[in-house]
């Protein structure tokens, strides 16, 4: 295993220090001088991408944002293309509750969530960044924003993760070591119910460890973005109609993912399926909404450009009707609109995998047709906590009626798979169709792990049409490393202890 040096520890993780806070036990840090009268943090200061979408010169954005108790404190941060920072931004800030609602005292304890937006950034820059609180340096870092067309680019992508396992620990290792420009999760990133209380306890103490091992996790999340979607995790409760929903009445802080993250903003302002909610209490919801601001629920869906390549990123929860017209017009409007070389789709419920568990799932078929006519190169799922990566496949769905049916998980959606068995990513590279990665084996409990020594289990029903995945590996932990250079894609994926599982190269006319 490639251990980094104390050299590269320094120089990737930018000397970021926290240094006015010291840890306070059960995950909070205070200051360490005691008349700072600061408030406990209860989330370091991380990275996020912010609202921009296109890569625009001197438009781009950061945030930075991070986490205390509620207690009322004055916070600036400054920020520039070097030490003298120059630029200062003022974080918003909202409270809500944490805890179970039903419970006695929980619904008293509060957090409140501080955001500062870096705008009008250089593209492909390094941005230093320093948070100040009460006149105290509280944290200084730097982050890098997107690179502009031309540019390489390496990116990590992993689902299925945060839930408190040492798998957890040394995926975010390997996501380090991998120097990625940013991260792209598949969603289900924190477990159990995608709660703020989750996300403080799973997420951030790992994938923003103050220093890096295998065990330990990495300090990821102060210099790295860190893009994820919406998935069922996020969403564990179950509306009037029994549909996947927020719950409010169980969890006041449901729904962490529209809080803790800031996501590029150019997703349909009201989604066609908006995720749903469930609040007896009408404050309890008011204050998760005042938090979100207009993330919510706008940022269900969104894309974004890196280097020569576009994200486009879908909720495909179980409340969405991907036949949706206003959807899919969005979609195609999306698809339509970008000149990179490589387009990816993200969501997390994969249209096309074999295992045993969500193969019925596979409402995200109907989308086919127009990832194909606009030429989408690699789908990157969850979901199946496996990794699995398909031959190149097209599809023409012939039946969409379980594709819409929004309250169910059997959603099978039959049709005509026309699959590329030349492509091997090794001699031949230039695929004829779309290649369905599922890259969910990022920390929480595999499954099917025989399959991976049994090519001939990794189909879900026999018959030749239906052995589409070329590669199933589900005996570690692993994640995805992918590289862009020009027209030229490397895809790698590597186990928890660093191992190399798969690579194929794939290329462009
Ligand atoms: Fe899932």
């Amino acid at each position: 295993m490639k251990q980094i040096s104390r050299r590269e520890f320094l120089h990737f993780a930018g000397g970021v220090t926290f240094l006015a806070l010291a840890p306070n036990g059960q995950g909070l840090f205070a200051a360490t001088e005691a008349d700072a009268r600061l408030p406990l943090f209860t989330v370091l200061p991380y990275i996020q991408p912010g609202s921009a979408s296109k890569l625009k010169e001197n438009d781009d954005t950061l945030v930075v944002a991070w986490q205390t108790e509620d207690a009322a404190a004055d916070f600036t941060v400054a920020y520039g293309l070097s030490k003298k920072y120059g630029q200062i931004a003022v974080p918003i800030q909202g409270a809500r509750a944490i805890g179970d609602a039903a419970v006695s005292g929980d619904a008293a304890l509060k957090r409140r969530n501080y955001n500062a937006a870096l705008t009008g950034l250089k593209l492909g820059r390094k941005y230093y960044y320093q948070v100040q609180g009460k006149g105290k340096v509280i944290a200084e870092g730097y982050a890098t924003t997107r690179q502009p067309r031309g540019r390489k680019i390496r990116f990590v992508a992993f689902g299925d993760n945060s839930n408190g396992d040492v798998s957890d620990h040394r995926i975010a290792y390997q996501a380090y070591v991998a120097k990625p420009d940013f991260v792209m999760n598949t969603g289900d990133n924190v477990y159990q119910s995608g709660l703020d209380r989750e996300y403080a306890k799973f997420f951030f103490p790992i994938y923003d460890a103050t220093t890096a091992g295998p065990e330990l996790g990495a300090p990821l999340l102060r210099s790295v973005p860190f893009y994820t979607v919406l998935a069922n995790h996020d969403v564990t409760g179950r509306d009037a109609i029994g549909r996947e929903a927020g719950d409010f009445t169980k969890h006041s802080d449901a729904l962490a993912y529209y809080t803790a993250m800031h996501l590029p903003m150019n997703g349909p302002a009201q989604p066609a399926d908006s995720t749903p909610t469930v609040c007896a209490d009408p404050a309890v919801l008011a204050q998760f909404q005042a938090c979100a601001g207009d993330r919510f629920p706008r940022m269900a869906n969104y894309s974004f450009d890196n280097g020569d390549a576009h994200f486009l990123c879908l909720d495909a929860n179980a409340y969405v009707d991907p036949t949706s017209p206003a959807l899919q017009a969005w979609i195609e409007q999306d698809l339509a609109d970008t000149d990179a070389h490589w387009k990816f789709v993200v969501y997390h419920q994969p249209a096309f995998n074999v295992g045993q568990e969500h193969y019925k799932e596979q409402h995200m078929r109907a989308l086919s047709p127009i990832f194909e006519k606009h030429g989408v190169d690699i789908v990157l799922n969850g979901h199946e906590h496996t990794y699995q990566r398909t031959m190149p496949i097209q599809f023409e769905p012939t039946d969409l009626t379980n594709a819409s049916h929004t309250a169910t998980r059997d959603r099978i959606v039959p049709g005509k798979l026309t699959i590329d068995r030349e492509f091997d990513g090794k001699e031949k590279t230039l695929p004829r169709g779309i290649i369905h990665v599922t890259t969910g084996a990022g920390g929480n409990a595999l499954y099917e792990p025989e399959f991976t020594d049994s090519p001939d289990r990794w189909v879900f029903t026999d018959g030749p049409e239906n052995h589409f995945v070329s590669k199933f590996y589900s005996r570690e932990h692993s994640l995805s490393v992918i590289e862009i250079d020009g027209r030229a894609l490397t895809l790698r994926q590597i186990n928890e202890f660093g191992k190399e599982i798969d690579r194929i190269r794939v290329t462009k006319a």
